[in-house]
């Protein structure tokens, strides 16, 4: 590689550098240096036909798919969005997702999957949120090196993104996000810090966003000193597209490449070179680390194999682990094919469902979208009689009591079931644009009134990207399951488990607040225009509703199952943690146990109320019992000691709790630790 680099001209170098198009690097014939490839999205290829060099990949998946649609974009798996992904909570999932992407990028000749997307939900509000796995940093963080694992295991590079501190889209470009370093280090930086202790990814992708001040593409503090001096990360940084102000300063911070070719920037190299702010051993150092990243991806350079039927299965599967069942008043759910003879289903969603959300992770040209209503008919067999209704005629009669009305009135009360499809438009899942408030529209209110009067049996499914409030109309629907932006497979998840072929164990990754106004770190949205300020610290999501004690409709880890688990008998060696869980059911089901660790009464500093340190989702049959060992480490223990600038482990009596949600607990031991204990990272890899 050294003697590349010495045979590289500086033109060459700057060039290198910068991107060429919109996804491409510089290409060096004469070197052997290759043009390399880098997309979205974190769910599925987003790939002009045109721009792939795989024509014959992509001209074999048109004419396999012939129902794809044959525009711009090469066909793709559309496996769920980072919502759904996050509810599922399964870390062996997001590797085998992360490694069928990793396939197909590979497949269209790809170097780099620009994703996945690990930036908490600070709030509900964020048009990304349905992007982002969590309002959690340990979640974000496990499910996000599983999914890298698996990427890469494919010879592909995933590149976690944005870093740090793109919690909302509102000013995305420009506004400062304002934190004291704890906060940084124990919830936005957090997940990062895991997915490179455990994963090491090959690529990162810095945020547009300033924090404390500065662009995250200039940051030499977080992109230098902690990202690679402290954590030893050896890829290369990518900047969002359009990131960079100065490439010269973004050089000296440690970006590599910045994307997509903006005209100015070789200017600016050339510039800050002749000015003396830059030198060779900079320019050489990030040209090096991409000769490697080059190295590291040759794989894409040579042809391969998708396996679409076998990435279809993994997305049905995916969608499946995904649905988050809140509530199931008198077993309303499932229903049972051959003893539900009317249902009634309405809601375009059933027609046309949201897979994912809008902006550049947008999957556009799946192989198959799987239709949750014609998926019904066929779970629910022969017996049944499914009627349709658009909600479109309804909604024209908003909140008219008429015609409508009554004709909806009469057909859901002639149905054993009625099944409420409630969606929200793109524009409430988005990227570039924030929701401005969380409720569902009115007259899908309107229309589960109208329902409940009628109908004993009132099912919403929610297709969303991110929290709403359901405190209004929660009580017109006996059932409530949540199927997210599910990806292609999401119909057949939904259809599955509605009918009970499949057993809900999805859990929320986010709280679902009673009110809007709950959420503390609204208060501070969003932001006067230069700065927003994170001055709810560490009290995000439920660490918020915990400690301020603070009652959410729906909490943090939650989720219901058409069984039951118990939890029984823990004991404890160290830091191992022994318990038995039983499935006291009729049904075989998967739990999601979690374990969360309370700090010292008696502390110098404040710490939420629990946090959550590691969770399972565990198989059981009907009936079974499994004993089941979580090793907790002492970085469990750890907060953040600015004045030290280390995690410590404070002397003092911790509580450790197990349960099936972050406020259902049912298993509790104490741990004393004697004395205070530095440690230099959050999180050592096994
Ligand atoms: C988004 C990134 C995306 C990039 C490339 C940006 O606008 O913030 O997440 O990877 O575009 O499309």
């Amino acid at each position: 590689m050294r003697s590349i680099l010495k045979e590289m001209t500086r033109e060459e170098k700057f060039r290198l550098l910068t991107g060429t198009g919109s996804n491409t690097s510089y290409e060096i014939s004469r070197l052997g240096i290759r043009q390399m490839r880098f997309h979205d999205s974190p769910f599925g290829v987003r790939m002009k036909a045109a721009q792939t060099q795989r024509k014959e990949t992509a001209r074999k998946a048109f004419s396999a798919f012939p129902n794809a649609d044959k525009g711009e974009e090469v066909v793709s798996t559309a496996f769920p969005a980072g919502c759904a992904l996050g509810a599922t909570w399964d870390k062996e999932l997001l590797y085998r997702v992360g490694r069928a992407l990793g396939e197909e990028f590979r497949a269209y000749g790809i170097n780099a999957v620009m994703g996945p997307a690990v930036n908490l939900k600070r709030h509900p509000l964020c048009g990304r949120n349905f992007e982002y796995f969590s309002e959690d940093p340990v979640l974000s963080g496990e499910l996000g090196a599983a999914y890298v694992e698996g990427v890469q295991s494919a010879g592909v590079a995933a590149t976690p993104k944005h870093f740090i501190a793109n919690n909302q889209e509102k000013g995305r470009f420009t506004t400062s996000s304002e934190m004291d370093e704890r906060t940084m280090r124990e919830l936005y930086l957090k997940p990062f810090e895991r997915i490179v202790a455990r994963a090491k990814p090959w690529a990162m992708m810095c945020a547009y966003n300033r924090i404390n001040g500065v662009y995250a593409s200039e940051h030499r503090q977080l992109l230098r000193e902690i990202l690679r001096e402290e954590w030893g990360f050896d890829g290369i940084v990518i900047s969002d597209w359009g990131a960079v102000k100065n490439r010269a300063f973004s050089l000296l911070a440690s970006v590599e490449l910045c994307m997509p070719y903006q005209q100015e920037a070789y200017g600016q190299l050339e510039n800050a070179y002749r000015e003396g702010l830059i030198d060779d051993g900079a320019v050489d150092e990030a040209v090096e680390r991409l000769l490697a990243f080059l190295e590291r991806t040759k794989a894409v350079y040579e042809p391969h194999e998708i396996d679409f039927e076998g990435h279809d299965e993994l997305a049905v599967q995916a969608a499946c682990e995904a649905i988050t069942l809140l509530k199931n008043e008198r077993d309303v759910l499932p229903l049972q094919p051959g003893g539900c003879g009317r249902v009634l289903v309405i809601g375009e969603r059933a027609v046309r469902p949201f897979i994912g959300g809008d902006g550049s992770s947008r999957v556009k040209n799946p192989p198959v979208v799987r239709e949750p209503l014609a998926e019904l008919k066929r779970c629910l067999g022969k017996g049944a009689e499914v009627e349709f209704l658009d909600e479109g005629c309804l909604k024209t009669y908003e909140n008219e009591i008429g015609y409508m009305e009554n004709a909806l009135y009469e057909k859901a009360s002639k149905a054993d079931a009625v099944v409420v499809f409630l969606g929200q438009d793109y524009s409430q899942s988005s990227e570039t644009m924030d929701r401005n408030h969380m409720e569902i529209e009115p007259y899908q209110e309107h229309v589960l009134r109208v329902c409940r009067r009628a109908s004993q049996r009132v099912i919403a499914v929610l297709n969303i990207g991110s929290a709403v409030t359901v405190s209004h109309w929660e009580k017109y629907a006996d059932a409530i399951l949540v199927s997210w932006m599910g990806g292609q497979g999401m119909g057949a998840a939904v259809a599955r488990a509605l009918t009970g072929a499949i057993n809900p164990a999805g859990r929320l990754a986010e709280t679902f607040p009673k009110r809007q106004q709950d959420v503390l770190s609204l208060q501070t949205y969003p932001g006067d225009g230069l700065k927003i300020e994170y001055r709810e610290g560490l009290m995000v999501g439920y660490r918020h509703f915990d400690t301020n004690h603070v009652e959410p409709a729906y909490e943090f880890g939650f989720g219901l199952s058409y069984t039951r688990f118990a939890y029984r008998n823990l004991t404890r060696d160290g830091l191992k943690l022994r318990f038995e869980l039983e499935n006291t059911g009729k049904r075989d089901g998967e739990e999601v146990v979690q374990v969360y660790v309370s700090a010292p009464k008696q502390s110098w500093v404040t710490h939420p109320e629990k946090e959550l340190k590691a969770f399972e989702r565990v198989f059981l049959k009907a009936g079974e019992t499994v004993q089941l060992e979580i090793l907790l480490k002492e970085e469990d223990f750890c907060y953040y000691n600015v004045a030290l600038q280390r995690w410590i482990s404070e002397e003092g009596a911790y509580t450790v709790r197990i349960g099936s949600s972050s406020r259902n607990l049912p298993l509790s031991c104490g741990i004393e630790r004697k004395t205070d204990a530095l440690i230099t990272t959050s999180y050592a890899p096994e």
